[in-house]
């Protein structure tokens, strides 16, 4: 099987990111995404405004997928989608077509979980790119879900450790819309934290047990600060804003490597691997990179490219269920929340 030219049409329509990407034998071809820009002025994603954007996307986005990788859709072996979790009308979308598309060209369907197609994003094939091997943990951070994943093989993953409440991507983006920084600010945090003093600010950690998560105390942490301190100086934020940025983010990366250390000892799994969109962090970036020199773990960090949501991740989840025949039939439905 591997010998064999396997093409894979991926498609990934979850949340607010409309895209296509093709896969030859687990290598790139092409990997296409339309951002929609609407939910911009709302401070945050608008499911419906999101379901109608994916509709008008969704064509030139594969349209252009297979064109960029330079073959003819009849070259595709199977077409490979996001099923959930995501919002259901966004979904709706992409499901709708890969079905459609697929019984056109008369190939396999392959449904995808969007959470564990984050995490094999690290099994794309790239020059110069380590891969991990089994077993593994899975730091899978995005604006949507924060987890620990023991991955025994590419389907035979178990979540070990979960956020309660908000998602990581939730703690960044809140904290930021607080300093009236606009959506998605995750990003802009960082981008600000790189010249501020991530002591200047403590912010506390919040007492979860185990491996679970929760960051809807420390969201409210950074309100009534910034509350208490405009209060005092109107200014505060516009004068202090890298050092806010900078603390708010020491804070969130302190709260993941904290309960990373805690997994490694508890499994006795030294292989970190990072995804989902928050895995674009440069100061988690650096400090899975400093336990790699601290505690003697194995770290592997995604390409920029593969850490927000994109279809190339789906492909490859779509190529390794190829590999396996495990297809879908035409009844399978979008999941808005789907577990594995
Ligand atoms: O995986 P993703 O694209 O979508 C979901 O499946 O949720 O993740 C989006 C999240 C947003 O919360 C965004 O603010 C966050 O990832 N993010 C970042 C960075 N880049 C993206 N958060 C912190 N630092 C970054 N550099
Ligand atoms: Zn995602």
């Amino acid at each position: 099987m591997a010998s064999q030219n396997i093409y894979i049409l991926g498609i990934e329509s979850s949340c607010d990111d409309t895209a296509a990407a093709v896969l030859h034998n687990g290598k790139i071809l092409s990997n296409i995404i339309a951002t929609q820009e609407v939910h911009q002025q709302y401070g945050g994603v608008v499911p419906e405004l999101a379901s109608r954007a994916h509709q008008q996307n969704i064509v030139p986005v594969i349209h252009q997928a297979i064109a960029r990788a330079n073959i003819d859709k009849k070259d595709v072996s199977a077409i490979a989608f996001t099923r959930g979790p995501g919002l259901m009308g966004s979904l709706l979308v992409g499901t709708s077509f890969a079905k459609s598309l697929s019984l056109g060209l008369g190939i396999p369907l392959i449904e995808v979980n969007h959470m564990q197609a984050h995490i094999l994003a690290h099994f794309i094939e790239e020059e110069n790119f380590k891969k991990p091997s089994f077993p593994f943990l899975a730091l899978t951070i995005s604006g949507g879900h924060t987890q620990i994943v023991k991955v025994s093989n590419y389907f035979d993953m178990e979540v070990i450790g979960e956020t309660t409440d908000d998602a990581v991507g939730e703690a960044f983006d809140k904290s930021a819309k607080i300093l009236g920084l606009p959506y998605p600010g995750g990003p802009l945090i960082d981008k600000y934290a790189k010249e501020g003093n991530p002591k200047a600010f403590p912010f506390p950690n919040p007492k979860v047990s185990g491996l679970n998560f929760s960051f809807s105390g420390f969201k409210t942490s950074v309100l009534y600060f910034v509350q208490k301190q405009t209060k005092e100086n109107p200014d505060f934020i516009a004068e202090n804003l890298k050092d806010i940025c900078a603390s708010i983010q020491f804070s969130i990366v302190r709260i993941l490597m904290d309960k990373l250390k805690k997994a490694v000892k508890q499994t006795g799994i030294n292989q970190i691997a990072i995804a989902g969109g928050v895995s674009a962090n440069s100061g988690i970036r650096n400090a899975l990179m400093d336990a790699e020199k601290r505690y003697g773990w194995n770290c592997f960090i995604p390409k920029f490219e593969y850490t927000t949501d994109n279809a190339a991740m789906i492909a490859i989840a779509g190529h390794y269920k190829y590999l396996e025949e495990d297809f879908s039939d035409y009844s399978i439905t979008a999941q808005a929340r789907y577990k594995f």
